[in-house]
């Protein structure tokens, strides 16, 4: 590939260059053409001089999006003419050749334009037309983001000798809250797979297959209703670890994110170094939440406010008088509240859980783990499993918790909350390439669709008309 990136003008001052990209906005002066030209790397002013009457021509027939390929010679701007806080403020590209890689249609929104009020306004095209409202400069912005908290996640954990280990987006339901995504299976009509709400029982099976060290970037998917920080489908940054207890777990993250923020987000300041540190009990009494957002300024949007909460109750009851668990049922009980199971007093029971909150949204969640499948046997019975529930949803880890399970401990982090933390938005939508809209709807693909008869036939799906 001859071209280099546009950001990249400014080290071939002098220099004849090759540039590709798209026309940012373009102005008509008499006999010239300025074309403002973007890539990912950047934008840079492009003069087509009157000296070159048909490349002029040419460059009169542009517009808006088209994609160009520009030889050109870089010219130092004089000192007067320097545009501050420009990346290529310093340097003008004369154009040498022009040509057209492709023409655009007239974009349904101005991609150069950076309006918030209107991008709100415009949100439905905006996901219709994901391609474009990716081109522009904030969205370039989040995804580059996105991609630099992976890359170094990846990089921090590879040092650390983690293993990076795949495990089943289709499996089979797991107790954690939400409403699952059933797929229907071909070969076996009337049964399902679901899609993993996260890969909890998997990193646990994992553990007790000796892997010691395991982490993962996951997608997780639970059919809840969207909102600002949730989405249906979510990314988390899932970690396992065998011999580890809390504090071991909590060190490693605090190391982590304070080397991430110091990488990929140099111009915040960590507030509070240690993060701070209370139990569940504590959060409640003073904040009234157990995401308490502890930012000193909290008008500051480069502050970031790190807060453990700790200690959190290990059941909770629910509207109709049933017991589910907090975090979930592999939660290790607190040591001198395992009696308290039988005693009926489940409300008093502590369980091994600790969140992470940034600016008061929950960014990780995890506990340790309860190795013990007698206990996980009698969490299940205080949440009214019957003991063929049990054996039916749980048999398989029961089972493997009988070879020698080590003792073990992790926490999953919601990796798209954390990304639009780091570039100040506001929606986690802004830091996903392809989101969904609060229904669940892939505006771009059209889904969720209808298929064909023959597809649902195979799978043995009839659809029930409409009432
Ligand atoms: P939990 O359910 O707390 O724990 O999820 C971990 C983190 O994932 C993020 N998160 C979400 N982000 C976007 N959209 C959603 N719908 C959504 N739901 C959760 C949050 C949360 O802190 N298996 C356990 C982890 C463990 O115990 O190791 C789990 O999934 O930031």
């Amino acid at each position: 590939m001859k071209k280099i990136d546009i950001l990249k003008t400014t080290e071939n001052i002098g220099q004849e260059v090759t540039l590709a990209g798209w026309v940012h906005s373009m102005r008509k002066m008499g006999k010239m053409v300025f074309i403002d030209l973007r890539d990912r790397s950047a934008k840079a002013q492009v003069v087509f001089l009157p000296n070159n009457k048909k490349l002029v021509a040419r460059a009169m027939e542009l517009g808006p999006e088209y994609c160009v390929e520009i030889k050109g010679k870089v010219n130092e701007r004089p000192p007067k003419q320097i545009k501050e806080g420009d990346p290529t403020g310093n340097v003008e590209i004369e154009a040498l050749d022009l040509k057209v890689l492709n023409k655009s249609a007239t974009p349904p929104f101005e991609i150069a334009e950076e309006n918030t009020e209107k991008e709100e306004s415009r949100e439905a095209y905006r996901l219709k037309y994901r391609y474009l409202d990716l081109r522009r400069e904030k969205m370039q912005k989040n995804i580059k983001l996105r991609h630099d908290v992976i890359r170094f996640f990846r990089e921090y954990l590879y040092k650390q000798d983690f293993w990076e280990i795949e495990t089943p987006y289709m499996s089979k339901s797991t107790p954690e809250g939400a409403r699952d995504y059933l797929v229907p299976a071909r070969n076996f009509p009337g049964l399902f797979y679901s899609l993993a709400q996260s890969p909890q029982q998997y990193k646990q099976m994992l553990m007790v297959a000796g892997m010691e060290r395991y982490f993962q970037i996951a997608r997780c998917f639970r059919d809840e209703d969207a909102r600002g920080d949730r989405q249906a489908e979510f990314t988390q940054l899932d970690i396992e670890v065998s011999f580890a207890d809390q504090e071991d777990i909590m060190k490693l993250v605090e190391d982590m994110l304070i080397k991430l923020v110091e990488k990929v987000s140099p111009e915040k300041k960590l507030s509070i170094k240690p993060f701070v540190k209370m139990t569940y009990k504590e959060a409640m009494d003073k904040y009234k939440t157990d995401r308490p957002d502890i930012r000193e300024n909290k008008e500051d949007k480069d502050e970031l406010a790190f807060c453990w909460v700790t200690d959190f109750p290990m059941f909770e009851k629910r509207e109709d008088g049933s017991w589910a668990a907090v975090h979930h049922p592999f939660t290790q009980i607190r040591e001198d509240d395992k009696d308290k199971i039988f005693e009926g007093k489940l409300e008093e029971v502590e369980a091994l859980q600790y969140d992470l909150v940034l600016n008061g949204e929950e960014i990780f969640g995890g506990s340790v783990r309860n190795p013990d499948p007698k206990l996980l046997a009698d969490v299940f019975a205080a949440m009214g499993h019957s003991k063929k529930d049990v054996q039916e949803q749980f048999g398989h880890l029961l089972e493997a918790f009988k070879y020698g399970v080590p003792p073990h401990a992790g926490i999953a982090a919601g990796l798209d909350r954390i990304v639009m933390i780091l570039a100040g938005a506001e929606n986690i939508r802004d830091v996903m390439a392809f989101p969904k809209t609060l229904e669940g709807r892939d505006m771009m693909m059209e889904a969720p669709a209808e298929v064909s008869k023959s597809q649902l036939n195979e799978l043995g799906i009839q659809i029930r008309p409409k009432p």
